[in-house]
């Protein structure tokens, strides 16, 4: 499946892997930030040739257990509460850690997703201000949604194809839905309870699995630049990243089948399991990540990336299923970016793509082209300053049936979708 064109993609960025320059860059130096960052880039399990993790930062059961009793004990969802694609939104509403309503304003989710998983602030500043401004009001935004609006509403340019347990939109004429197939697939990737782990390994292995998935599956499949290489890339990653539990003896945190489970929202034994809409709970005696460890951007793509370079280019089904094709980031950017510099570089290439593209294809007001801009360069910021791209060349998308900026949450099942 891989093209040569990926291929050289692959060179390109494992040449470039070794010094990991990008992830380093704007971190406070000579911190134990610092060494936690470093530990956190490194493959796990010390592959040959890698310098063997650093330890995580010592446990603190104290600052990590998360309440969910009292005024933060579970309370499903009413008819009128919003509950969307995201599992970790959907049980942070669910303990009233966001507005139990599901809809919250910027602060609010940046309190939230800081104190509960433990997600960095620039992660947390980055991906609330985007959604309220592209997916919202420009300062509150739902986290389900309509035509047009909120995440549910967002499909292209925040909830995207490859979703690691919701529905592609043409494939399944829903993105908010959990499809138990996939979510299966997960779960029977680590068979032995008493062992299982979803870590990072196992998570860059299903992420595969759903991209290809998606290629032979759907035939409308579109992985466009910041919904695709950059926020799906994450979407993966924070399953295992805020979802385990940690503890001394695990410091850097197991995720089981029975937390895994409760995030999900998915009940019942091993061959029988059931999804039950935005009934997601955060676990009784459940301990996020240290924030010491917060979870910042410049963490997130190039550990898949090592291993997948395919995630890192932009493509798409053609109208068919397992016809994609990569689109050249030097067509879409108008030469600002070569293919390689895309490639080594997908968080620059990602959000200047977004910083182009996204005031003309949004029909966004002045202000709010300045927000977005703002947020974004808070990104790039944090990676050390980015090339810019001045016109971007959206005529290469077009070769994309699946395109879009504003899908969801429902819409037609494409012709030649396969579901499962
Ligand atoms: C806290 O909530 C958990 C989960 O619902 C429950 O099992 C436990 O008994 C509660 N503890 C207190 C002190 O209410
Ligand atoms: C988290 O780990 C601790 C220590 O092993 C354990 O006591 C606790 O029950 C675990 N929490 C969950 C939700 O599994
Ligand atoms: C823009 O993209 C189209 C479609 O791929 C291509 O034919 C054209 O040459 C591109 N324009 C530039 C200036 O690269």
């Amino acid at each position: 499946m891989k093209s040569t064109f990926v291929s050289a993609a692959l060179v390109a960025s494992t040449a470039a892997f070794p010094h990991l320059a990008v992830e380093k860059k704007g971190v406070p130096a000579g911190s134990a930030h610092k060494r936690v960052l470093e530990r956190a880039t490194q493959p796990q399990g010390g592959a040959a040739g890698v310098p063997a993790p650093l330890l995580p930062p010592v446990f603190d059961a104290a600052s990590q257990r998360i309440d969910v009793n009292g005024s933060h004990a579970f309370v499903a969802p009413g008819a009128g509460d919003a509950r969307g694609p995201c599992p970790g939104l959907n049980a942070m509403a669910n303990h009233n850690y966001l507005p139990h309503n599901g809809v919250a304003t910027i602060t609010e989710f940046i309190a939230a997703t800081t104190s509960v998983f433990g997600m960095g602030v620039d992660l947390a500043t980055f991906l609330a201000t985007y959604g309220a401004i592209l997916d919202g009001d420009g300062t509150s935004w739902s986290i389900a949604g309509g035509s047009h609006v909120g995440i549910g509403g967002s499909h292209g340019n925040y909830e995207t194809d490859s979703s690691p347990t919701r529905g592609d939109l043409d494939q399944y004429g829903s993105n908010s839905d959990l499809v138990l197939s996939q979510f299966k697939t997960l779960y029977d990737m680590q068979p032995d309870a008493a062992t299982a782990n979803y870590n990072i390994e196992v998570l860059r292995t299903f992420r595969e699995t759903r991209f290809q998935e998606s290629i032979s599956k759907n035939p409308y499949f579109s992985y466009q630049p910041v919904a695709g290489m950059l926020v799906s890339q994450a979407a993966f990653t924070f399953i295992y990243r805020f979802m385990a539990n940690h503890s001394a003896e695990a410091p850097e945190g197991i995720l089981n089948k029975d937390v895994l489970k409760s995030f999900f929202s998915i009940t019942g034994d091993d061959d029988n399991l059931k999804w039950t809409p935005g009934h997601e709970q955060i676990p009784y005696n459940w301990y996020r990540r240290n924030t010491l460890d917060a979870y910042t951007i410049p963490y997130y793509i190039l550990y898949f990336a090592a291993e997948n370079p395919e995630f890192l280019l932009v493509g798409c089904n053609q109208g068919e299923v397992n016809t994609y094709n990569t689109i050249s980031a030097s067509t879409l950017s108008n030469g600002a970016y070569t293919v390689a510099q895309a490639a080594a570089n997908p968080t620059c290439f990602a959000t200047e793509f977004a910083i182009a593209e996204l005031p003309g294809l949004t029909g966004l007001s002045g202000s709010l082209v300045n927000s977005l801009t703002g947020a974004i360069t808070g990104v790039t910021g944090a990676l050390g300053g980015c090339q810019g791209i001045s016109k971007v060349n959206t005529s290469a998308l077009t070769a994309c049936p699946g395109f879009a900026l504003y899908g969801g949450p429902t819409g037609p099942v494409a012709k030649g979708a396969v579901q499962s």
